[in-house]
């Protein structure tokens, strides 16, 4: 069975799009692949988090994770740093790594670009430690949204130099993009995508939002002023996006929801949208909160750490040996 490995960084609540471009991918794949899901919480501080709110984030999502739909016994489910073979790992990696590459990172290259102060080396060399947390494990396959390509891509040129250096350690991975919903949108500026991180609330739907504001912020997304239902990226990308939302979620082509609301106006169209979400946000909400309740958190982090440890332990050791780090005879 061929591998799959993702990871999700909760700086802030899961988002829509962490669901639509990430999480409900990794539940439908973990019928097909041996399936290794994270939370990458290392990668959480290459910015200050206030602890307690971290703490609360990582909780919730794991949480998610089993109310979306994972199956700690079809998947592997754990806390990066209940594993130290990222962070060792990641530190090797950083050293087969060059800076132009670094550099070329769009999204460092983006913040470098609007002059934001004080980023920390942490930020810089986080490809790095991406890179180890997928090498670690063998994966075949890394699904994950749009922005995250650049980092898979980095991933496989260490991991072919490496490879090249070192003789054949790791397994090359590809990144695994699905066509409809890799890239949802802001709802209040759809030229920027859905993200944890934006300053106003409005634009982002997280998980765990209350229906009423989730359909809301639905209801008040930027469109356009042309009026007309179709599926233009360019010129309609508001629209384009809030079908694209309810395609994801529904199933539906997105042909087939232009065809439906093609006379009934954006009002309509936001209605149905709005349902679709609310449907979806309902049902993980109410397993969410099962799940908090029943207290299986810890347990099913518990015997991830142990399985994923064994795995990457396994492969660190290779790494260490080959390099020439290990003198044990
Ligand atoms: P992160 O936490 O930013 O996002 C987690 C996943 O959600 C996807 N995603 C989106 N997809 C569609 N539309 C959006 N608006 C949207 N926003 C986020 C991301 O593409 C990603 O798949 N570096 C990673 C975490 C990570 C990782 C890994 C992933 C660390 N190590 C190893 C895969 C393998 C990150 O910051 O994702």
């Amino acid at each position: 069975m061929k591998r799959m490995l993702s990871g999700i960084k909760p700086t802030g609540q899961l988002t829509l799009g962490n669901y639509i471009g990430a999480l409900r991918n990794f539940v439908k794949y973990q019928d097909d692949y041996e399936m290794i899901v994270f939370i990458a919480n290392l990668h959480c501080i290459t910015e200050y988090q206030d602890p307690k709110d971290l703490r609360k984030n990582l909780t919730d999502a794991v949480a998610l994770y089993l109310a979306c739909g994972l199956d700690p016994e079809k998947s592997t489910i754990f806390l990066q740093t209940d594993v130290h073979a990222h962070a060792e790992l990641g530190y090797i990696m950083a050293c087969n790594t060059y800076l132009g590459e670094l550099n070329r990172m769009t999204q460092f290259k983006d913040r470098m670009a609007k002059g934001e102060k004080n980023m920390t080396a942490g930020l810089y060399s986080y490809p790095c430690l991406m890179a180890a947390d997928i090498l670690l494990y063998d994966a075949n396959y890394v699904p994950v949204g749009e922005d995250q390509k650049q980092h898979v891509e980095l991933t496989r040129d260490i991991a072919q130099r490496f490879n090249n250096k070192y003789g054949e350690t790791f397994v090359v991975p590809e990144p695994l993009i699905a066509k409809v919903g890799a890239r949802i949108m802001s709802l209040s500026d759809p030229t920027k995508k859905m993200s944890k991180s934006e300053e106003t609330n409005k634009g982002c739907i997280y998980l765990l939002d209350d229906l009423k504001s989730a359909r809301k912020k639905i209801m008040s997304a930027v469109t356009d002023s042309l009026g007309i239902i179709q599926l233009d990226k360019v010129n309609q990308p508001g629209l384009y996006n809030l079908i694209e939302i309810a395609s994801s979620l529904s199933g539906r082509s997105m042909e087939d929801i232009v065809e439906e609301f093609k006379d009934q106006g954006y009002g309509k169209l936001k209605g149905y949208v709005a349902d679709v979400v609310c449907e979806s946000l309902e049902k993980i909400q109410n397993r969410y909160n099962e799940i908090i309740e029943s207290k299986q958190l810890e347990k099913v982090l518990n015997e991830g750490a142990l399985k994923a440890s064994k795995m990457a332990d396994a492969k660190l050791e290779e790494v260490k040996r080959k390099i020439g780090l290990e003198i044990k005879y």
